[in-house]
């Protein structure tokens, strides 16, 4: 359960930060990253890579990473360079510093536990590469519903009030997703913001009354800044540079893409754009 509002959502009668496009600020912040040969990768891709093929700047190198082979293999041909079958929580010792950014949009609510995927995360940075990502926080009215309701009745009820389609459901834990549990995990990166966003009116839709109480908790919480009880977390941070004292003579702060396999990737596959994955293993 992703918790990322339908953008047919309608915004009449809602508060002004409704109107707002939703992946807006997000996008705002990777366009300044996107520099010809610039080596991202997006965690929890699946079947559908957070930066389309035709906004990606000459010569970038784009991997994916997720834990669900299916859904990598469901996205458009093309979409990736290489892409990896794993679970972000489990490092990938062989992705150590290879890449500028790393870019995740809606998945780091379904990683348990979170600070590991973190730790990862700044694992694979270059020194200096950023992370963005956003997700969905504990303490939105639908982490908490999904936290009490059995994961098996979760797709039903998303399609029966949000008209999802249940294939577009997964799991989620919701692990440490509100903001000073965020910022604690964040400690030793830097330029860290985490941006609580207020925006769940859509999970009323099919009862206005309801709809129009839930917005007044909701604009209650943003004015108050009560910043854990945000619906989604806009993560934005840095590895901290390698200091040039601390480089060795020679040393360059960027790594070339390893050609063996990584050991602890469960599988590893390349997809070429002629769409054909290829299993690096074999299997
Ligand atoms: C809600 S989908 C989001 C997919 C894509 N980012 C998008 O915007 O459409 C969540 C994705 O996270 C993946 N995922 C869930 N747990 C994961 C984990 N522990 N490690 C890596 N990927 C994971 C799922 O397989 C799924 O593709």
């Amino acid at each position: 359960m992703a918790g990322a509002p339908s953008p047919s959502v309608v915004t009449r009668g809602l508060p002004d930060r409704y109107a707002e496009r939703w992946r807006a600020p997000f996008e705002e912040r990777l366009s300044s990253e996107l520099r010809p040969g610039v080596r991202i990768l997006d965690v929890g891709s699946g079947r559908r890579p957070t930066l389309p093929i035709d906004e990606r700047p000459s010569g970038c190198f784009y991997a994916g990473l997720d834990i669900s082979e299916s859904e990598m293999l469901r996205a458009p041909a093309g979409s990736y360079d290489e892409y990896y079958v794993s679970d972000v929580t489990k490092r990938v010792e062989a992705f150590k510093g290879q890449f500028d950014v790393v870019i995740s949009w809606q998945v780091l609510e379904h990683v348990k536990p979170l600070e590991d995927a973190f730790e990862n995360i700044h694992y694979y940075l270059k020194p200096g590469g950023r992370m963005i990502t956003q997700f969905s926080g504990t303490f939105s009215i639908f982490g908490l519903i999904n936290q009490v309701v059995p994961s098996s009745l979760t797709p039903w009820a998303l399609k029966h009030l949000t008209k999802r389609d249940p294939e577009t459901v997964f799991p989620a834990y919701y692990h440490h997703c509100w903001a000073s549990a965020i910022k604690r995990a964040l400690k030793d990166w830097s330029d860290v913001e985490v941006i609580g966003r207020y925006n769940a009116a859509s999970y009323w839709r099919f009862a206005k009354p309801l709809q129009k109480v839930y917005l007044q908790y909701e604009d209650w919480a943003l004015r108050t800044g009560r910043d854990n009880l945000a619906t989604h977390y806009l993560v934005d941070a840095r590895k901290r540079a390698l200091s040039a004292d601390f480089r060795q003579p020679g040393e360059l702060p960027v790594n070339r893409m390893p050609t063996s396999l990584p050991s602890t990737c469960d599988r590893q596959l390349t997809r070429s754009a002629g769409n054909r994955p290829r299993d690096l293993h074999g299997a």
